[in-house]
């Protein structure tokens, strides 16, 4: 089906990559939807669909490079667009150093930083397109606060959020003057399932709610072309940056 614009968003089943794929379905473009987990993909997307926004699933894991190519070639044949892309699934596993599964490291590494690149190259030649057409491609990267400083024993966690920052700047120095900007989120911790484990210690209502990201990915989507917002950091108020 042509769309007028269209985003694909991983990690779109749940928390903060939901909350903005619905907000970019309300505005007009047509959404494929990625996560994992079949059956809690068919549930976001039944829930998006009923809502009467144009979504597509492709259940993925975006740490396969296999599965990347095949998400990006599935939009590309539904929509044959890319004007927004949102890396945006994400692991947390915590550990102290000492007791490093090389397993578990592998699983963030290939999750949170290596799916980056691969989402970016195959989605180059749309996301040329459109940054030809309109010079005002996005791609939103969703680091974490854990990414500006480190977080003890979440340390290959906070690895690959500093990955993406990184990333994230070379992108914007390589791919700006083709009308392609790349924003990283940096927040602290979010309303969602993912931080469901630290709930006994912090109100649900004192953390970043899904609502301030979706905010500010709108933001983004209202710039003109000649300015890029390379990051955005949401604090808690009084956690002077650190992620507690
Ligand atoms: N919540 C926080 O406090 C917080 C703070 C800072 C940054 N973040 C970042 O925000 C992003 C979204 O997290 P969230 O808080 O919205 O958590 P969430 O509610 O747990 O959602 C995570 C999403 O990522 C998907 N996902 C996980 N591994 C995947 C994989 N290998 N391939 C494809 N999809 C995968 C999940 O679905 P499946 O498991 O079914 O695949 C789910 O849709 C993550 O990058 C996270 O690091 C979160």
């Amino acid at each position: 089906m042509a769309a007028d614009r269209a985003a694909i968003v991983t990690g779109a089943s749940s928390g903060i990559g939901l909350a903005v794929a619905r907000m970019l379905g309300e505005r007009g473009h047509a959404v494929t939807l990625v996560a994992r987990r079949p059956e809690k993909l068919a549930a976001a997307y039944e829930q998006l669909r009923s809502e009467g926004l144009e979504v597509q699933q492709v259940a993925a894991d975006v740490g396969d490079e296999a599965a990347v190519i095949g998400a990006v070639a599935a939009h590309r044949d539904a929509y044959g667009r890319l004007d927004v892309l949102m890396n945006n699934a994400g692991v947390g596993i915590g550990a102290p150093i000492g007791e490093l599964s090389t397993k578990r490291m592998d699983i963030q590494l290939a999750t949170n930083l290596r799916a980056l690149p691969l989402f970016y190259r195959e989605s180059l030649p749309m996301l040329t397109a459109a940054g030809a057409e309109h010079r005002n491609a996005l791609v939103v990267n969703t680091a974490s606060i854990a990414g500006k400083s480190g977080q003890a024993w979440l340390s290959i966690y906070s690895a690959t959020k500093f990955g993406v920052v990184g990333f994230t700047q070379a992108m914007n120095k390589e791919l700006n003057g083709l009308g392609i900007k790349s924003t990283a989120l940096c927040p602290g911790f979010v309303d969602t399932p993912m931080a469901d484990f630290v709930k006994g210690h912090i109100a649900p209502d004192d953390m970043i709610q899904t609502s301030d990201i979706v905010a500010a990915v709108a933001l983004l989507l209202s710039l003109t072309p000649g300015c890029v917002i390379p990051e955005i950091v949401f604090e808690r108020p009084g956690s002077g940056g650190s992620l507690t």
